[in-house]
């Protein structure tokens, strides 16, 4: 029954030359494809990011994968709960899925595996216990410029976390990974993902909190940071490493202030694992190194009125 990944989001920007240099510089490869700028993993035949115009910078959609099996499970469980499947959006049109939720937030899924991605650079490292790089300098000391395998997860701002973190669960079979308190909720895939493929945090409305996309190593958490502060792009936070996920992680602030991530090292729970969640807000630290979370981490600057709260 479940989603299974996380194929792409989509976003209105008032300027998509902006958007797409950003993309570019954060290490994608980006194209013009029916007036909308796709960005893709080098590499990699599936689309991270459309920008498609618009007046200003907001979510469009959020595109999931799941198996041609799945499918009409997960149909019949979405008009379940009371929600009408749509057409798919002229803008950005595509197979499968197409609904609303209580939100407001355009959703999509569709049939589509994660397609594979390039390995890229695979650095040794010696350690006080193993010393398999003998009379070399690292690989890293060629700094190649970061590109960025896939995609791997997004954090949505949503009025309502309870309710929209019960209906990922309920109603698209994804499962608790980690909470912090009610605000903050880390959702996997129980056929096999990532930690969260989708957290969903509180706001005053829906939008992005940030999108996170693997790099080849923690190594390159670092100097995927470099890359684009040396281009003057705005620092958010890092690096450092999450207690929730156990991820290493750099974040930047894309042109419109929302946070994109470069990170790597996160927990895999595969199917069948009996994973417990834990309440991050019981633990004193749920950064394991690196500076605390920066005030405006959890800012929703989607809403016009006002920023969001946490
Ligand atoms: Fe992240």
């Amino acid at each position: 029954m479940p989603v299974r990944n996380l194929q792409h989001y989509a976003l209105t920007v008032p300027d998509l030359e902006i958007g797409s240099k950003f993309f570019t510089d954060f290490g994608l490869e980006t194209s013009l494809r029916d007036g909308n700028v796709i960005a893709q993993c080098f590499g990699r035949d599936q689309d991270q990011v459309i920008l498609t115009q618009g007046e200003r910078k907001r979510l469009h959609h959020v595109s999931f994968g799941t198996t041609a099996d799945d499918l009409p499970e997960l149909q019949k469980n979405i008009e379940t709960a009371g929600i009408k499947l749509v057409d798919a959006p002229k803008a950005t049109p595509g197979d499968g899925l197409w609904f609303e939720d209580f939100d407001g937030m355009l959703t999509n899924i569709c049939i589509a595996e994660d397609a594979p991605w390039q390995e890229g650079l695979a650095p040794t490292f010696n350690t006080p216990t193993s010393r398999p790089r003998l009379g070399q300098r690292t690989e890293l000391i060629t700094d190649p410029p970061v590109q960025p395998r896939r995609l791997g997860h997004m954090v949505l701002f949503t009025k309502d976390a309870l309710r929209k973190q019960q209906f990922y669960i309920d109603t698209l079979g994804l499962a608790l990974a980690d909470r912090v308190a009610d605000f903050l909720h880390f959702l996997y895939s129980p056929a096999g993902s990532d930690h969260h493929i989708v957290a969903i945090a509180q706001s005053g409305d829906y939008g992005i909190q940030h999108v996170g996309f693997e790099v080849g190593s923690t190594d390159e958490v670092g100097m995927g940071g470099r890359q684009m502060t040396d281009k003057g792009y705005i620092h958010c936070w890092g690096p450092g490493r999450h207690g929730p996920g156990s991820n290493v992680f750099f974040y930047m602030r894309d042109p419109w202030n929302s946070i994109v991530e470069y990170f790597a090292d996160m927990d895999y729970i595969e199917a069948g694992t009996d994973w417990t969640p834990v309440d991050w807000a019981t633990k004193e630290e749920t950064v394991i190194w690196g500076d605390n979370e920066p005030k405006d981490f959890p800012t929703n600057f989607e809403i016009l009125d006002g920023p969001g709260m946490h």
